[in-house]
């Protein structure tokens, strides 16, 4: 296993992260495969992985007993443990307190190592400031039940460099993969969270799995590379070409895919990736762009929109939504239902000012709308 220096905290991560969303199940929703998931994070832990992620929400709330026994046995203290607040839950200081009890409860443990705000973003923030939750996060740092706070992102780049200016922050959580670079906080926001002393931990690197599993049109072009060359392998490798990136979570769920990344990590490093890895990534990256319906830059030129309607995220989000399956889907749903109302495609007014400014000729109005109704669909995209 390769190990790096988790930002201002000064903590030997494994660049690997054992991801606990995504436990092996039984079938039904929330019914986690418990000797299955134990085996496999012990098994993570056994080949250097020393980074355990979870949330208090994950597998309809089952899932941090279940990393709890999973970590009984002495691998309580092999690991740095990180849980999350679910900041939509707190309406007082109390909750926290009531939350972050359970969490400690359920995680069998004295204190989290990493304790993070989960789902940062710009409507929840400042009533979570307000409501002095960094203070308290400061006074549990005090009293040794958490040892490092942060936060983790799904919003604009702009907001992200709003949160990470606020506070002095130990870390963040982002989304981030080789499709997505420019999409929330993207590579501009690793890189500046990174040069101000935040550890940068990476989620959905495989992008919740999708990019493991391609169209057919991309699969032939993995093909072309031979027959050695496996998509998460180059994906997750393409993580950790960039030195600002402290770990990779990634979501495993059988024992050959914990197998395969262990492996893929131990191959890993900044600036590793060979030219012809990155020519077919380049090549892979513009099918998926080919596969989108929209051929939208993202380069802005029609902002602001007198009604404030976000243009090119909405775009982005109704791509994703098309182009990748599963749960990719269900996220960008999420997210599109998360944005201020203003700034939704259906708070468009047909005005028509932004079609006049786009360079790619696009009928931006009648796209709005397309997307509008595709993410009000009620069994969603
Ligand atoms: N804070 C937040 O808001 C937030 C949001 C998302 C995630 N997270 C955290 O970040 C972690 C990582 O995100 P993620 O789970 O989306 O990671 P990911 O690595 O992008 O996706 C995980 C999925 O990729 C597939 N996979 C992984 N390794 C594979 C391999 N070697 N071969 C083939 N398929 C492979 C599996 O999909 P299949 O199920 O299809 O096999 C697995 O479920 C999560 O588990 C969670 O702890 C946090
Ligand atoms: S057409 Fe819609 S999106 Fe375009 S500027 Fe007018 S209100 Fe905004
Ligand atoms: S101007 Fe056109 S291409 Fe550029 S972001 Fe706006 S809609 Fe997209």
């Amino acid at each position: 296993m390769k190990y790096r220096t988790l930002g201002r905290t000064g903590v030997e991560v494994s660049v690997l992260g054992f991801g606990a969303m995504r436990l092996p199940q039984r079938g039904r929703e929330g019914e986690v495969d418990e000797p299955a998931a134990i085996e496999l994070i012990r098994w993570a832990v056994d080949h250097g992985v020393n980074y355990v992620d979870t949330a208090y929400v994950y597998h309809a709330g089952a899932g941090e007993g279940v990393v709890g026994r999973a970590l009984r046995d002495g691998y309580r203290q092999k690991v740095q443990l990180a849980t999350k607040l679910p900041i939509w839950s707190v309406e007082r200081l109390a909750d926290c307190d009531r939350i972050f009890q359970e969490q400690l409860d359920r995680l069998q443990t004295d204190h989290i190592d990493f304790y993070l705000l989960h789902c940062l973003q710009k409507t929840y923030w400042p009533k979570l400031r307000d409501l002095g939750v960094l203070q308290w996060a400061e006074r549990q740092q005090a009293a040794g039940r958490i040892r490092h706070f942060g936060f983790s992102f799904h919003d604009s780049y702009e907001a992200f460099v709003e949160i990470v200016d606020a506070y002095p922050w130990s870390c963040c959580q982002i989304q981030y993969n080789f499709v997505s670079e420019d999409v929330q906080a993207g590579t501009r926001g690793l890189q500046y969270a990174a040069a101000k002393g935040l550890g940068v931990i990476v989620m959905e690197p495989l992008f919740g799995g999708t990019l493991a599993n391609p169209p057919p049109t991309v699969q032939r072009l993995w093909d072309s590379a031979g027959a050695g060359v496996r998509p998460p392998d180059v994906a997750l490798r393409w993580v950790w070409d960039k030195p600002e990136v402290s770990l990779a979570l990634s979501g495993m769920n059988a024992l050959d895919q914990v197998r395969q990344n262990v492996a893929s990590a131990e191959r890993s490093g900044a600036g590793t990736l060979t030219a012809d890895e990155r020519g077919l990534l380049a090549r892979v990256r513009d099918e998926y762009q080919r596969l989108s319906p929209i051929p939208c830059t993202k380069c802005g030129y029609c902002l602001p929109c007198p009604s404030g309607v976000n243009i090119p995220v909405n775009f982005e989000l109704y791509n994703q939504a098309t182009v990748f399956q599963g749960s990719s889907r269900l996220l960008c749903r999420n997210l599109y239902l998360s944005l201020p109302e203003s700034e939704r495609a259906d708070a468009c007014a047909r005005c028509g000012t932004c079609e006049d400014r786009c360079p790619q000729h696009l009928p931006v109005a009648e796209l709005l709308q397309r997307t509008s109704e595709h993410f009000a669909a009620a069994d969603g995209p």
